[in-house]
This record gives structure tokens, C-alpha cells and sequence, in this order.
């Protein structure tokens, strides 16, 4: 059994297609042990208990530095004794302390095909602005294994989704939460889950079912 941590924080869409999927059998295998937010108003940590999951929030304004805000983080993983972390929207970056300790166990989602639009500063919203001020006719979502740096750990899975020529950032974040990210995130758990996904020089693998 994959026993899984879920950091988030805010509304939980994409927290919320995992337990669903798990919960339906689509994703086999699998557990969330634990969801933590590191804001207190995160949906997402309501979306857990109303699915008798752990939810904690760890937010950095309840210390007093960020290195110990961090092992805080850490500590509170650790405990919950998982094999693979998952970012489901979190926006604070992950120190590097984790990332060492768990090395091709951490994956996350980001709303679009990188190498476009990700980076320092592409987070939620601001993807989507600067895909349609580019013009794309393309766009979609990632989930990729996480290194130091912003979003370019190992691309594990992509989904493509068409850009219309009346969309607004908040439609072009639906249409691509609904077609690839909610499909992708829990098709990527179960691959991990029935040990079908690899990491070699930089490049990660799913091998077919
Ligand atoms: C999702 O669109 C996710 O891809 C994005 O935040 C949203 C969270 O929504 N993540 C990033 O932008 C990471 N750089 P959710 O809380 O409803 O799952």
C-alpha cells in the first residue's frame, strides 16, 4: 500500500479527484495519510476530514523563522511515515532538506505543459494569464517529480487542452483542472502505486499497465 501525504493550500479540486478516485478504485493501492495546509482556511483541509483523513495546518506564521517552520514540516511528514508527498496546489516552496530526504517521492502538479509558463512566479492564476497574453492554442498541465529548483524536476505526465478564443484566465483554469489535471494527478498515483514509474538520467518513465 502507497501511503501518501497531501500538502495543499487552498480549495483541494485536485486533492478531491485523488479521494475520489481512490475511494472509487480507479487508483489502486493507495492512501492519504495525512493532508497538511499551511493556511488555516484551506477548503482542502475540510475536503479531507469530511473524508476521515488527518488534516493539519503548519503555517509559517506560527514561528518565529523559516527554518522552523520547516522542520516543522518535515517532523510532521516524517511522522506520518509516507512514501510519496504530493503537492496539490501548495504554494510554499519546499525547502531542500525535504526534497534530499525524499528524493523521486515528491511529484507535483503544475496547470500547464512545461517547459511553458512554469517557473518563479507561474503559480494558480498567473499561469493562465500569461499563456493567453502568448496566444497559445495549446495549453494543459504537468505532474513532475520535484528537485530544487521551480518546476523542473522530472516530467512524468502531460495533458494537452484546447485554448478558445474567449477565454478568460478563470475558464482556461477550469477547462484545464477538469480535462487533464484532476485525469492526470490520480493516473500518476496509481502508476507509482503499482511501481510502474522510473527515473533515470533526469528522465522518468511510466511503463505500460
Ligand atoms: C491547481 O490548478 C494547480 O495546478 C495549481 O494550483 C491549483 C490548485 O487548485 N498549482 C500551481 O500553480 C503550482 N505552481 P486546487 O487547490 O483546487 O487543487
Amino acid at each position: 500500500m502507497l501511503k501518501i501525504a497531501v500538502l495543499v493550500s487552498g480549495s483541494g479540486t485536485n486533492l478531491q479527484a485523488i479521494i475520489d478516485r481512490i475511494e472509487d478504485g480507479t487508483v489502486k493501492n493507495a492512501a492519504i495519510q495525512i493532508v497538511i495546509s499551511n493556511n488555516p482556511k484551506a477548503y482542502a483541509l475540510e475536503r479531507a476530514r469530511q473524508h476521515d483523513i488527518k488534516a493539519v495546518c503548519i503555517s509559517p506564521k506560527q514561528f518565529e523563522s523559516r527554518d522552523a517552520f520547516n522542520h516543522a514540516l518535515l517532523d510532521e511528514i516524517d511522522r506520518a511515515n509516507v512514501d510519496l508527498i504530493v503537492l496539490a496546489g501548495f504554494m510554499v516552496v519546499v525547502p531542500a532538506m525535504i526534497i534530499e530526504k525524499y528524493r523521486n517521492k515528491i511529484i507535483n502538479i503544475h496547470p500547464s505543459l512545461i517547459p511553458s509558463f512554469c517557473g518563479q512566479g507561474y503559480y494558480g492564476l498567473h499561469v493562465h494569464e500569461a499563456a493567453l497574453k502568448k496566444g497559445v492554442k495549446v495549453s494543459g498541465a504537468t505532474v513532475h517529480f520535484v528537485d530544487e529548483g521551480t518546476d523542473t524536476g522530472p516530467i512524468i505526465m502531460q495533458k494537452a487542452v484546447e485554448v478558445k478564443n474567449d477565454d478568460t484566465p478563470q475558464t482556461l483554469q477550469r477547462r484545464i483542472m477538469e480535462q487533464a489535471e484532476w485525469i492526470i494527478m490520480p493516473k500518476v498515483i496509481d502508476a507509482i502505486a503499482a511501481g510502474r514509474v522510473s527515473v533515470k538520467d533526469g528522465i522518468a518513465k511510466i511503463e505500460e499497465e
